[in-house]
């Protein structure tokens, strides 16, 4: 049987909180481990690889672990951000960490908002290029919700449904 990795990188905890519920979507033989103790991933037939949206893109970290993916590997991708869900600078991020394994097959993406620490907020607050972006990033007070929650689930189900035709 299929043997699939739940992975994230999480600064607070949201995504994973996401990363936890795809993993509880996902029937037998799973394994769910942050980014930082995965050791190989050759073992693994799909990997679901989440992170927070940093600077309107991808965390040094996760971009190291996603440009060193072997060959055919089969990915789904998934994001948690402060800004709107749909707006363009939330799917920047998950765009350019598609763009960047091309090596592998990405065989669905997910993304949903996620709180803004207060500590985050306060500084961005003090630059006067990121006052816009605050206002928006700090209604994300309530994310990830059940709602975002249900849908990582759904998500993962849906990838699971078509992952091995792809
Ligand atoms: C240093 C830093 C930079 C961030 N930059 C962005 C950003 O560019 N765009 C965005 O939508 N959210 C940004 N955020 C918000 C996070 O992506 C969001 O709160 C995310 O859910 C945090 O996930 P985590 O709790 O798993 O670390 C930033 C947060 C931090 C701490």
């Amino acid at each position: 049987m299929a043997k699939i990795l739940v992975t994230y990188f999480s600064l607070t905890g949201n995504t994973k909180k996401v990363a936890e519920a795809i993993f509880e979507a996902l029937e037998k033989q799973k394994e769910i481990l942050p980014l930082e103790e995965v050791k190989k991933v050759d073992e693994y037939d799909l990997l679901f690889i989440g992170f927070p949206v940093h600077s309107h893109s991808v965390p040094y970290k996760v971009e190291s672990f996603l440009r060193q993916l072997p060959l055919g590997k089969k990915v789904a991708l998934f994001s948690t951000h402060g800004s709107l869900t749909g707006s363009e600078l939330s799917r920047q991020a998950i765009e350019h960490a598609v763009s960047i394994i091309p090596q592998a097959k990405v065989v669905g993406t997910f993304s949903c908002r996620g709180r803004i620490s207060q500590a985050a907020l306060e500084i961005f607050r003090g630059l006067p290029e990121h006052e816009a972006w605050v206002d928006m990033a700090a209604s994300a007070f309530r994310h990830p919700d059940e709602n975002d929650l249900e849908e990582a689930r759904a998500f993962a189900r849906w990838v699971m449904s078509i992952y091995p035709y792809r």
